[in-house]
């Protein structure tokens, strides 16, 4: 089945017990045995299963081509599970531009707890290379990255993957698996803060992880996923997933207007750079074009003049909302190193746009009154 269908019916089927085609929340977090002892139904308790996360994880693994996913309470939840699946002594190795709760987790968690890892610029295969060490047990790959949309070759990493015997794994939050498929190219975990684009509607916070093959990992994920707990409450699995019934035409949508934004940014006299891979002049474009089918609903953006002339036009849009996160209907503004804070690496006059599902006309004239000024 192709994608477009994958996402309104995987993991979806009429409820036995009533016919219900919307499904029911289950909240229970006990379930009742036979006078045998035995779980008719396979559920003992809300920690360790649930069918509402059992349907999501059923609808998420053949949407990336995966044997097994495992839903989580969020992004970093997910995230942080991969990381424990490692050993004191083993070594990461992550982009130097990852989704900042991702090198912090890296930084502030895991180093304590005797897990090294080094940042390297994975937009260049040979630094990967020569971070490798005999510990190297992970490579982590962002790509589309957070903010700078910065594209990493997944095939090739996959390729020194293979080579070195470190597992890959890929946050593939801002691209979903309608735009591209990591396992495919050859990493062994996807990840996905859910509470972006699957769910969509910025009314959910999640994570999943999505797995190659049902082997030893998994299993070492489902644990740390039951016995750690940081499991998605039957609502939230509920939310995500019906999120994700809509997502191929969501997408769509996203991708239509982030490409009007980002070609009227490109040509406007206050903006330094515009990070869009599906700019031809985007040092991205040849590798997204291999491995993505279109380029996504986020648009990050230089503005002449750093942080003040930035932190100006975030205060004149008017359908724009300033806040965080992305991935909703509403299109959004931010200024990332504002919210980063000391040490981010961000540029000081980048801002970063989820493009939202507006009339692009509409969120083009907000741009351009903002960044004209105050007339
Ligand atoms: C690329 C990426 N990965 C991971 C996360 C973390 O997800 P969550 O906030 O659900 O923990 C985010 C959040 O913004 C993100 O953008």
């Amino acid at each position: 089945m192709r994608i477009e269908t994958l996402v309104v019916h995987a993991g979806h089927a009429p409820d036995p017990a009533t016919g219900a085609v919307s499904p029911p929340i289950h909240l229970s977090t006990n379930f009742a045995r036979e006078a045998d002892g035995s779980l008719p139904h396979g559920f003992l308790y809300g920690r360790s299963e649930n069918p509402n996360r059992l349907a999501l994880e059923r609808g998420l693994a053949p949407l990336e081509g995966g044997a097994v996913a495992l839903a989580f309470a969020s992004g970093m939840a997910a995230t942080t599970a991969v990381f424990q699946s490692l050993a004191p002594g083993d070594h990461v190795i992550a982009p130097n531009d990852a989704y900042y709760g991702t090198a912090k987790v890296l930084r502030e968690v895991f180093r304590p707890w005797g897990l090294a890892s080094s940042f390297v610029n994975m937009t260049d295969p040979a630094e990967i290379e020569r971070a490798l060490t005999p510990r190297t047990r992970l490579i982590w790959v962002e790509t589309p990255s957070n903010p700078t949309l910065a594209l990493t070759d997944i095939a090739a990493v996959a390729r020194i993957g293979r080579a070195s015997g470190a597992l890959i794994a890929c946050d593939n939050t801002w691209a979903t698996p309608l735009l591209q498929r990591p396992l495919d190219l050859g990493a062994d975990i996807v990840m996905h803060a859910t509470t972006k684009y699957l769910a969509g509607h910025g009314d959910v916070t999640g994570g999943a992880l999505v797995l190659r093959e049902d082997g030893e990992l998994a299993a070492r994920l489902r644990l740390i996923q039951t016995v750690g707990g940081a499991v998605p409450s039957p609502f939230d699995c509920w939310m995500v997933h019906r999120g994700i019934r809509t997502l191929a035409y969501r997408m769509r949508g996203h991708c239509d207007n982030a490409e009007r934004v980002a070609a009227f940014l490109a040509t406007h006299r206050a903006v330094e750079v515009v990070h869009y891979p599906g700019l031809a002049g985007d040092p991205g474009h040849g590798v997204g074009n291999r491995q993505m089918t279109r380029f996504g609903g986020m648009v990050s953006v230089q503005i002449r003049g750093g942080a003040p002339a930035a932190l100006a036009v975030v205060s004149r849009v008017r359908l724009f909302t300033r806040a965080t996160s992305l991935g909703g209907p509403e299109s959004l503004i931010e200024h990332r190193a504002s919210v980063e804070g000391p040490g981010s690496r961000t540029p000081p006059g980048l801002l970063r746009l989820s493009v939202g599902l507006e009339h692009p006309d509409d969120l083009i004239e907000d741009l351009d009154q903002a960044l004209a000024g105050p007339g």
